[in-house]
């Protein structure tokens, strides 16, 4: 299973439009995915139309609960997803002072089955906090939404900073699978000129695939649907897709 932190401190990068977009383009694709919602926002979770989650992955961070317990179905293709709630604005408070806070969560994804899904995504809130800290320390790979309109280079220093410290100190083995440019409107130089920055900073880390501004993203959460499902042949269904491709093909060529 390849578990993939989606984070971005900045606020608005296309974190979850990304990671519960993504998950439907994989599963799709017959690959299954559970999606782990972070935000104390709760956005994914409710994009995936679940209610009543009680108090989601909270339970795992403060009551020992187990992530298993918490999984919950979707009517998305392959995915399945663990819910977050309002209760996660708390989880730096609890777990101020605890041993071993860090890496709760990581802990808990070493139980999972591993065999159930090829994917684990985990969409983490717009903070380098504790839950950032324990996606990071649990997963093997972060994947970087940036959005174009923003040249984010300042914010991606931090983040990066922030990837290095996790590394050194919790987790060798993470890598960078990807940054991934999202909102980029085609009919401003602008957008353009931000991707092509990324790519002479970062080269090869920055995925050939990008994601077009398009109405229909923004739309579908409404619905309760991924845009797989919403609009299929819309420039977000594609973007999305190409994206599933280009992670599935860096599969390539490991093990
Ligand atoms: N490609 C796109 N085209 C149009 N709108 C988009 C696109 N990607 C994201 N958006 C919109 O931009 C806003 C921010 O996107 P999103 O919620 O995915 O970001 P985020 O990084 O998860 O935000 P937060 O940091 O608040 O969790 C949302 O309103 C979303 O609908
Ligand atoms: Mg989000």
């Amino acid at each position: 299973m390849r578990c993939i932190a989606i984070t971005n401190q900045k606020g608005g990068s296309g974190k979850t439009t990304t990671a519960v977009n993504l998950a439907a383009a994989l599963g799709e694709k017959k690959r299954r995915v559970l999606v782990m919602d972070l935000d104390p926002q709760c956005s994914a979770t409710s994009w995936f139309g679940i209610k009543n989650t009680d108090k989601g992955i909270f339970r795992a961070f403060v009551e020992n609960g187990n992530v298993i317990d918490i999984i919950s179905q979707t009517n998305v293709p392959n995915v399945e997803v663990v819910p977050a709630s309002p209760w996660l604005v708390g989880a730096e408070k609890a777990l101020a002072g605890e041993v071993g806070a860090e890496t709760i969560l990581r802990r808990q994804v070493r139980n999972l089955p591993t065999d159930r899904w090829e994917y684990l995504l985990i969409d983490c809130p717009p903070a380098l906090g504790i839950l950032t800290v324990n996606a990071l320390a649990a997963a093997g790979e972060v994947l970087v939404p940036v959005e174009a309109h923003v040249l984010a280079l300042e914010g991606l220093a931090q983040l990066l900073q922030t990837i290095d410290v996790v590394k050194e100190r919790l987790n060798p083995e993470l890598t960078i699978c990807g940054i991934l440019v999202c909102r980029v409107d085609r009919r401003t130089r602008h957008a353009q000129e931000v991707v092509e920055q990324l790519q002479s900073r970062f080269g090869e880390l920055v995925y050939k695939t990008v994601i077009r501004e398009n109405v229909r993203l923004a739309e579908c959460p409404s619905f309760g649907k991924p845009i797989t499902l919403y609009d299929s042949r819309s420039y977000g269904a594609q973007d999305y897709r190409a994206l599933a491709v280009e992670i599935i093909r860096q599969e390539r060529g490991r093990e």
